[in-house]
């Protein structure tokens, strides 16, 4: 692809932006050389105006969402692209969540362009588990971890069964709860429905891939081998 196109899908501007920037000698190699449309270039030497290109087409983003932020523009509150340069939310494909985490809950939340990929890592058949840390308002019942494992739970209003799940207490008020598919709202619904309240909830993993040292609010590009080691 040619290199206005290419940073115009970047969200960089419209092509006609694009073009006066390239014009401008404003898109170099990280040895100085000014890169001109027609040019080969490879992503990773890309400088724009002196500063590394934004991640490349398929790029996959570990996020660490804050509470108080949305994932989808449909609801009212402050949204995770705030968190991220805004050109993410101008690319073509967009920047796109992989599944949800609600307002209130923080943690681990990918983001990816590749629209394939987003579809993989969320379908159930993926059974990519995901770990949540929750804080609960009640001690914990020592039969919910058979609940949850059973297979039969039924959440109020739909009629197919959870998987599975299983549930590793840390303390009496404190829990690590790994599912392997992601309904609304899932983990604090479950807890409703075994007569609990969480009081917090983040999400600590994502099939393996751990929050880590990411702070609140910050964000990562993933390496390759960080993105193939998601998917079995
Ligand atoms: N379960 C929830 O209750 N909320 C989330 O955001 C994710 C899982």
């Amino acid at each position: 692809m040619k290199l206005v196109k290419y940073l115009a899908n970047l969200g960089y501007g419209t092509r006609r932006d694009v073009t006066e920037i390239v014009d401008h000698g404003l898109v170099t190699r990280r040895d100085g050389s000014i890169v001109r449309d027609g040019d080969t270039f490879e992503h990773s030497d890309l400088l724009i105006n002196g500063t590394p290109c934004d991640p490349s087409p398929g790029a996959v983003l570990a996020l660490h969402k804050p509470t108080g932020f949305v994932c989808s523009a449909k609801e009212t509150s402050r949204l995770i692209y705030e968190l991220l340069p805004s050109r993410l939310l101008a690319r073509s494909p967009i920047m796109a969540p992989v599944g949800r985490l609600d307002r209130d809950t923080s943690g681990l939340l990918l983001l990816t362009d590749d629209g394939k990929l987003n579809h993989r890592l969320t379908s159930p058949r993926a059974h990519l588990p995901k770990v949540y840390v929750a804080e609960l308002a009640s001690d914990l019942r020592g039969d919910v971890g058979a609940i949850f494992a059973s297979g039969t739970l039924l959440l109020n209003g739909e009629t197919v069964p959870l998987r599975a799940a299983s549930l590793e207490p840390v303390d009496r008020r404190r829990v690590h709860v790994t599912l392997y598919e992601g309904r609304y709202h899932q983990v604090r619904r479950m807890f409703a429905a075994v007569g609990n309240h969480v009081v917090s909830l983040r999400r600590q993993s994502i099939g393996g891939l751990d929050l880590g040292d990411l702070e609140v609010g910050r964000w990562r590009e993933l390496s390759l081998a960080e993105v193939a080691a998601l998917l079995p």
